[in-house]
């Protein structure tokens, strides 16, 4: 069985669709803070299949001690986590405690359980501003945010495991700018209030629930003065978790660090006019000054995954945006529409 932290998440349903439709068993452990259940009656749906769930924190060692006394548990793909830039920078404590504490108990009791096999979700935020491009696994780490500096922080607490008993095998998986949804437009991304991230605010704008995007800055170094992301469609970006998954008995490292992005930097103008060629929906917007943290490009080289995990992303740019576009047209207000009813079977788990 394969235990997914963070699975009712963007990346983790996303995720768990690809698990549960490549044949593994899966139990979500995942406290809703950030996601609903809804998620759960989509990804049935979607798969015909069942998860076990429990609404449980991370942090909870005794629930986590008897999910894993209760279920034999493979691996363990960990999402869970704190995951917002600007939020990090107001409140560093709430991520490093959070973030960090998650990922020291579930290790804990993993050894406990003898469980050694790990997929960590990474960020390319831990390269910081990038010194050279495209960005491999070698640069530098210096994260500029405490979200960052957490994701990096963790990953040396992995890397120091791994390191301390051959046994482990643990991937640490940097993504780069992961959005589209699934093409059945069930599941996608569904930030709570004003989306962050581009991708979101521009379907909002598209759907009329936000006035007008706002750009932050267009005089960075870049081909039309906005700046420059690697994008990778979710599906993409699940798939390789399931090729890191595949990979890691046999993985030489005990930790593996691989990024999972495109190779290819789009800027904010051509998402943009890419959306309306898509879509035929004009996307008002305005230039506003540069938002605190960004970076002008970054954009990843691939080469390791496909090396090594035999992986690579395969979506393109206007198929991220259909897909997306289809997400939030079927679903303007995220899940919390959604008219099922949920009787989704919570498992509770007795903590003895
Ligand atoms: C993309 C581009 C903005 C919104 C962040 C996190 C990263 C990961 C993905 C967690 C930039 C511009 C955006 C808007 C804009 N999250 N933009 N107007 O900042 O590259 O990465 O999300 O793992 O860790 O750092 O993504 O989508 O916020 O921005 O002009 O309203 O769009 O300036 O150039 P980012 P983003």
């Amino acid at each position: 069985m394969i235990l997914v932290t963070g699975g009712c998440g963007y990346i983790g349903s996303h995720t768990v669709v690809c698990l549960l439709e490549a044949g593994y068993e899966v139990i979500i452990i995942d406290n809703l803070v950030n996601s609903t259940e809804v998620v759960l009656t989509k990804i049935k749906k979607i798969t015909g299949k069942e998860v076990v769930f429990y609404k449980e924190d991370v942090c909870n060692k005794q629930a986590l001690r008897a999910i894993f006394t209760k279920h034999k548990i493979d691996a363990v793909l960990h999402f869970a986590g704190l995951k917002a830039v600007g939020e990090s920078c107001a409140k560093p404590l709430l991520y490093y405690a959070n973030n960090l504490n998650a990922t020291m108990i579930l290790l804990e009791v993993m050894q406990e359980m003898n469980c050694y096999q790990l997929i960590f979700s990474s960020s390319a935020t831990v390269y910081g501003e990038p010194q050279q491009l495209p960005l491999s696994e070698t640069h530098v780490i210096a994260p500029t945010n405490p979200y960052g500096s957490s994701k990096a922080m963790q990953e040396q607490i992995l890397l120091d495991m791994g390191a301390s008993n051959a046994l482990w095998k643990i991937a640490l998986l940097r993504y780069f700018n992961p959005i589209g949804a699934h093409q059945s437009g069930l599941i996608g991304e569904a930030p709570s209030g004003i989306p962050n991230n581009l991708m979101p605010y521009v379907t909002q704008v598209a759907v009329g629930k936000l006035a007008k995007l706002s750009i932050f800055g267009n005089d960075y170094q870049t081909l039309d003065g906005t700046g420059v992301r690697d994008y990778i469609h979710v599906m993409d970006l699940a798939q390789g978790h399931l090729a890191a998954l595949d990979k890691l008995p046999k993985q030489s490292q005990a930790t593996r660090a691989y990024n999972l992005g495109t190779g290819y930097g789009y800027s904010v103008l051509q998402v943009i006019n890419f959306f309306t060629q898509e879509t035929s929906i004009e996307i008002p917007y305005q230039v506003v000054d540069r938002r605190d943290g960004d970076v002008a490009s970054c954009y990843c080289d691939a080469q390791r995954a496909k090396n090594e995990l035999n992986w690579q992303a395969k979506y393109k740019m206007l198929d991220m945006i259909k897909d997306s576009w289809r997400w939030q047209s079927l679903n303007p207000d995220g899940y919390s529409c959604s008219k099922q009813n949920v009787h989704t079977r919570f498992k509770s788990i007795n903590i003895d």
